[in-house]
């Protein structure tokens, strides 16, 4: 297919805060395919590979609507957008081989089609090339955002590796996992926007960080509960990685002396095989319920951020996709 005719975002995944930017949105869209460009051909493939499968592109969204919910009038934005939605697409890649993964975004993840080392070799220039676009936004806070990000990411990539197997990581120790490895990069597209604008960086920093948290929550969830068809990944993969998330640490903290037996030996042998019998076991403790009142009370105070923040339909949106990241199916 001719690249301007390329489909990158299905339709299946036009919410209403895409498109209460629409026409912002598919300027992101192209220069996300346009970027990608490269004389190597794996680099291209491979990138190509990964962006045409689609995904929620819920990060560069969430720099859209901030930027102009605080009266943004420049064009900075749609740069700014295709950088967060390129660290996130570089972190896809390493992250599945790190977790080993063999399904993203409905198709087979690049490190089982290529193997792991063009996929390692082809997030860091998809890495790099967010940065590369960033040098023309030639914006030093807003590259300090971004570089503290990709810091950070790492950091809690490498930390929930080390905890991997271990299963008496504790609520607070998960908590600061994702906090890194997903909730930054929401608090950095948020906060971009009000750096964009001059508007509250705190409150607009608070907002993402909040609708991170509450994301990654409700993804781990469902990763117990949910449709592979519509996730587009394994379910049981944080079994399989021998990953303590939420609902089984609530399990754990809240079961009998075999309960917590059963659930320490999974982990340690990161193993999905009894994931039924584990299953069962984290919806009887009310591990589910538990942890999506966590998620729900994230969201509130993503929305709550917002108080001060002038009425306008791109405020509305915002409020919409912290609502949207706890009720989501994908
Ligand atoms: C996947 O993020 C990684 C997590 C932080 C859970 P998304 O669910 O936003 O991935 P895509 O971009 O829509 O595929
Ligand atoms: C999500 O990690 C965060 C990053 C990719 C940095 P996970 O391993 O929990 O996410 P999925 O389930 O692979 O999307
Ligand atoms: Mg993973
Ligand atoms: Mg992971």
């Amino acid at each position: 297919m001719p690249r301007e005719q390329q489909l990158v975002v299905s339709p299946k995944f036009m919410l209403s805060f895409h498109r209460a930017v629409e026409k912002d949105f598919s300027a992101v869209n192209q220069l996300i395919v346009d970027q990608l460009q490269s004389d190597v051909g794996l680099v291209e493939n491979i990138g190509q590979y990964i962006v045409e499968s689609g995904g929620k592109r819920l990060r560069p969204v969430v720099v859209l609507l901030s930027a102009l919910a605080n009266s943004y009038a420049g064009d900075k934005h749609i740069k700014l957008a295709a950088v967060i939605e390129f660290i996130h697409t570089a972190t896809l890649l390493h992250d599945d081989v790190v977790d080993v993964s063999t399904l993203r975004r409905g198709r087979v993840t690049a490190n089982a089609q290529w193997g792991n080392a063009p996929s390692v070799l082809v997030g860091d220039f998809i890495y790099s090339r967010a940065f590369q676009i960033l040098v023309e936004i030639g914006d030093l806070a807003i590259m300090g955002l971004m570089a503290d990000a990709t810091n950070v990411i790492s950091e809690g990539e490498v930390q929930q590796l080390a905890n991997a197997g271990n299963a008496e990581v504790s609520e607070d120790i998960y908590l600061q996992v994702i906090y890194r490895k997903t909730a930054k990069l929401f608090e950095a597209a948020a906060e971009a926007g009000a750096v964009l604008t001059g508007g509250d960086r705190a409150a607009m920093a608070s907002y993402g960080k909040h609708l991170g948290m509450a994301f990654q929550i409700a993804d781990d969830v469902l990763d117990y509960l949910g449709d592979v068809a519509l996730i587009g990944k394994n379910v049981g993969d944080d079994l399989a990685e021998g990953k303590m998330t939420m609902p089984l640490i609530y399990a754990r903290d809240n079961g009998d002396s075999a309960q917590r037996l059963l659930i320490a030996e999974t982990i340690n042998n990161k193993s999905a095989e009894s994931f039924a019998e584990i299953l069962s076991l984290v919806q009887g403790s009310g591990g589910i319920d538990y942890s999506m009142d966590c998620a729900r009370q994230e969201a509130l105070l993503a929305k709550q951020a917002l108080n001060d923040l002038p009425e306008s339909t791109f405020k509305t949106q915002l409020v919409d996709l912290a609502d949207f990241s706890v009720s989501r199916l994908n």
